[in-house]
């Protein structure tokens, strides 16, 4: 049986921020909820997050809170103090303890789990996932004899210019048997460059007293990549981004350009649909099958049906778009619209919280707001739902087949029923029954008179 500990109550120090560093966002989700959802898949018997203060605020809203339950640690003191407050919420130490940073988000649960089996295999009481890397700098380094033992680990502060020349890298990822755990964190001291208390110092404090410490070589010593700068942070998240758009890739995706697109982790998209360069697609938007969309486009919690077509720089939010619908280019769907099939919205269309039925043309330059439109209307360019009326939203509801002319202003609240006709450039203050034509504007008037001339000289 396993029990999690995962430390995330240092302030961050490098990332220089207000906010908590384990807080800050990779591809739409905290740090910290990379590494909480890798060591969930274990099914652990148990999960402490040693938080800070503002950290535990945070993660007490989390969709997953009741799997994990958070003690405080403040002052930081180290990450050997934190995994001191990290014992004192398990209601055992049986077992083992595997002890994870929350600024490694990048490791899988396949190697966690790797990792727990090396420990039992080995019969250690310590064992590291340690990567060996090109460029160590600024990990601690994992000390070993000849025949492989480690010895200890010395971070990248301490240590002597032959120790910062090893490539073999701690991951901060430990399993440790659980009843020889407390004793030794007690012997954990601070006389260190950071006068900190190291967890890593356990390594030593073991090897000393003759027990058997191990490190385990992470195949893909990407996984391991620790935060703890902005300039980290990029790396990660295009290496995750890489992952995921590859992931998508196998299932039938095809990416333009796919360094230029940015895509949040619970984002999916439907086989045969194609991304152009530039693309975001954030939150929890879903794309359907054999969908375009188009360079520059953002899409954020938006369900997007198959075969619909999202012509560049087009801006969706919180909307349905449903199968064969076209949007933009240069549109922008608000939160709460539904948008049929076949629909065409245009270019600088803006559509708040309304519903388009299906077949419904808004090709240019309109502004639909609280409306519900029946199917096979068309507004003309330039038709403005007047919605606000400077302290209310008022809604407007327009029937079938209605034609709506170009330069439409309707004040709502009103109604168009089905079949109408308006008259462009129309104010329309009342409601209009089915079939009639609405004329609501100034009539033209054309008046004859003589020809004005030119005075004679
Ligand atoms: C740590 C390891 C280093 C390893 C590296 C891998 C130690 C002393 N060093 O260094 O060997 O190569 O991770 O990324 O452990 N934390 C607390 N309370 C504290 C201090 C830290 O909860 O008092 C948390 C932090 O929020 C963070 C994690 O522990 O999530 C690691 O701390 P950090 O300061 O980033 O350690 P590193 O210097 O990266
Ligand atoms: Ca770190």
């Amino acid at each position: 049986m396993v029990s999690v500990v995962i430390l995330a109550a240092g302030r961050g120090k490098r990332m220089r921020s207000r906010t908590p560093k384990v807080l800050h966002p990779l591809l739409g989700k905290p740090l910290l909820a990379h590494g909480i959802e890798a060591a969930l898949l274990l099914a652990p018997r148990e999960m402490i997050v040693v938080a800070s203060p503002i950290v535990s605020e945070a993660v007490s809203n989390w969709p997953f809170k009741g799997r994990f339950s958070t003690v405080i640690q403040n002052p930081a003191l180290g990450t050997a103090d934190a995994v001191l407050c990290g014992l004192s919420g398990l209601s055992s130490t049986n077992g083992t303890v595997l002890i994870l940073p929350g600024d490694v988000p990048l490791v899988r649960s396949s190697t966690l789990k790797a990792l727990l089996g090396y420990f039992d295999a080995s019969q250690s009481v310590l064992t590291i996932l340690g990567a060996e890397v090109e460029d160590p700098h600024g990990y601690g380094r994992v000390i070993t004899t000849p025949s492989g033992e480690v010895t200890r680990i010395v971070e990248e502060r301490d240590a002597t210019e032959e120790e910062k020349a090893v490539g073999f890298i701690n991951s901060g990822i430990i399993a440790v048997k659980g009843g020889a755990l407390a004793d030794a964190l007690q012997m954990v001291e601070s006389n260190n460059a950071q006068a900190e208390f190291y967890l890593t110092d356990l390594a030593a404090i073991f090897y000393e007293r003759g027990l058997k410490v191990t490190a385990m070589r992470c195949e893909d010593p990407e996984e391991i990549l620790g935060i703890n700068d902005r300039y980290q942070l990029s790396e990660v998240q295009g290496r995750l981004l890489r992952r995921i758009i590859r992931a998508w890739q196998v299932e039938g995706v095809t990416f333009i350009l796919p360094e230029t697109v940015y895509l949040e982790t619970e984002v999916e998209i439907g086989r045969d649909s194609v991304v152009e360069p530039g693309v975001f697609l954030r939150g929890q938007t879903r794309i359907g099958e054999a969908c375009r969309i188009g360079s520059g486009s953002v899409i954020e919690d938006s369900v997007i049906g198959d075969g619909a077509i999202i012509k560049p720089y087009s801006v969706i939010e919180g909307s349905v778009v449903h199968g064969g619908a076209a949007i933009g280019p240069f549109a922008h769907l608000r939160p709460g619209s539904e948008i049929g099939q076949e629909v065409r919205v245009g270019n600088f269309v803006e559509v708040k919280k309304s519903k388009l039925e299906p077949g419904v043309k808004a090709s240019h330059l309109t502004y639909i707001g609280d409306t519900t439109i029946g199917s096979g209307t068309n507004i003309g360019a330039g038709t403005i739902t007047c919605n606000y009326d400077g302290r209310k939203k008022h809604p407007t509801t327009i029937g079938k087949d209605v034609f709506v002319g170009s330069n439409t202003a309707l004040v709502a609240p009103v109604t168009v029923g089905d079949g109408a006709t308006i008259a462009a450039g129309s104010v329309i203050t009342k409601k209009v029954p089915p079939n009639t034509l609405a004329v609501g504007r100034a009539r033209q008037q054309n008046i004859y008179r003589k020809l004005r001339r030119k005075k004679d000289k």
